[in-house]
């Protein structure tokens, strides 16, 4: 109790001397700001302010604001010699005092010219309310037009990489209809060069006695195969059949044991004479022979034979063989038949 008397009385020393300090006009006013602040929560409110105070650092004291609710608040924010009150939504309407508490120096200051620690302001909550109200819809407004904006880019930037994304589908499914031109364009060349499937040759001697010929325009059949890669001499017909195009090399040798027989024989392919060759006998030696010979052109699954052509011969099956090879094969095209047979 002692000190507090004590306290007032050196308040009321000091106040005789700097009164003119705590309050530029010497009264206390209450404004209502007309600016509607947004904190960093994004809180709306409303400003009240008390002062003026010529207070360069922050008062002694915290201001005491009544406020419609006949509550009490103590508010210590302080700026630019006003203690501010902020108002947010719902805005209580009615009377707002500020007032500097009575146990504070400056409060003695005050007091000397009637009872001017206190100020008051009637703020009105509808006016309140709608300029809240505006502010919100003002910034929203404004946030309204930043994010059309946005979106507008979006959209622009949407239908650009649209318009890239269908490109870059385009170009691919070119780029892949053209590689897979070029793969069947190399993949023929590639079993072209595969020299492993391309080894055609054989070689076949003695006549199968069965078919032995001894009336003309047969086709001899030969039963001993030396060599037969690819397996394209078949002993049962006395076919060659060629396994795809190319240029072929084939031979026929055989001949008659009897000296007073022409052996005539000749090579065919699909029933067309590519050679033909004889024994012309005209001493008395038994066991005459010959051969005929060719390179063709051949396509896929041609049929190639010897064929005696005279009649009443007892051939020679010994002497007789047939032989023949692939030269080379065509080159693959779109039209040849793929996968070739090996
Ligand atoms: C507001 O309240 C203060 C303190 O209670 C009082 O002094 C003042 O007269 C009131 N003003 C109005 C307009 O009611
Ligand atoms: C982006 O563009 C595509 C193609 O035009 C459309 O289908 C899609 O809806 C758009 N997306 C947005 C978010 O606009
Ligand atoms: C080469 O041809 C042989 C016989 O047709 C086949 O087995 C082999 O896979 C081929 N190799 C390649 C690399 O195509
Ligand atoms: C084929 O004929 C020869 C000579 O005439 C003979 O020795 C052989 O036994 C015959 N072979 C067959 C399977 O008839
Ligand atoms: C040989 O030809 C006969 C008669 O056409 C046929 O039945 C047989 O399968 C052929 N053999 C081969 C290995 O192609
Ligand atoms: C392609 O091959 C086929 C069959 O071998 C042949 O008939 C045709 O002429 C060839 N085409 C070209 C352009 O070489």
């Amino acid at each position: 109790m002692t000190t507090s008397l004590t306290v007032q009385l050196l308040c009321l020393i000091l106040a005789a001397f700097f009164c003119d300090l705590p309050a530029t006009h010497g009264a206390l006013h209450v404004i209502q700001s007309d600016v509607v602040m947004q904190d960093q929560d994004g809180h709306w409110s409303l400003e009240l302010r008390c002062g003026n105070f010529a207070f360069l650092d922050y008062p002694a004291f915290d201001m005491e604001w009544q406020v419609p609710s006949e509550r009490t608040v103590i508010e210590s924010r302080y700026k630019n010699g006003h203690f501010t009150l902020r108002l947010s939504a719902p805005v209580e309407g009615g009377n707002y005092t500020c007032r500097i508490p009575t146990n504070s120096c400056d409060a003695h200051c005050l007091q000397e010219n009637g009872d001017l620690r206190q100020a008051s302001l009637h703020v009105d909550d509808v006016e309140a309310r709608l300029m809240l109200l505006e502010a919100q819809q003002a910034a929203l407004e404004q946030d309204h037009d930043v994010i059309k904006d946005e979106h507008t880019q979006l959209r622009e930037s949407n239908a650009s990489l649209t318009t890239y994304v269908l490109d870059l589908e385009k170009r691919t499914k070119a780029t892949l209809v053209s590689l897979s031109s070029r793969v069947s364009v190399i993949e023929p060349v590639i079993v072209l060069n595969n020299l492993t499937g391309h080894h055609i040759a054989f070689h076949a001697t003695h006549l199968k006695n069965d078919t032995t010929p001894h009336s003309g325009h047969i086709t001899m059949k030969l039963s001993n195969v030396l060599t037969n890669q690819g397996g394209c001499y078949n002993t049962s017909t006395g076919f060659f059949m060629t396994p795809f195009p190319g240029t072929y090399f084939f031979a026929a040798t055989t001949g008659s044991y009897d000296p007073n027989r022409n052996a005539d024989f000749a090579l065919i392919v699909e029933g067309i004479i590519i050679a033909y060759s004889t024994t012309r006998n005209p001493g008395n030696v038994e066991g005459q022979v010959a051969t005929a010979h060719g390179i063709v052109h051949l396509k896929h699954s041609q049929k190639v034979f010897i064929r005696a052509m005279s009649q009443n011969v007892d051939f020679f099956s010994e002497a007789t063989s047939f032989s023949g090879f692939l030269l080379y094969p065509d080159p693959p095209n779109s039209t040849a038949i793929f996968p070739w047979p090996g």
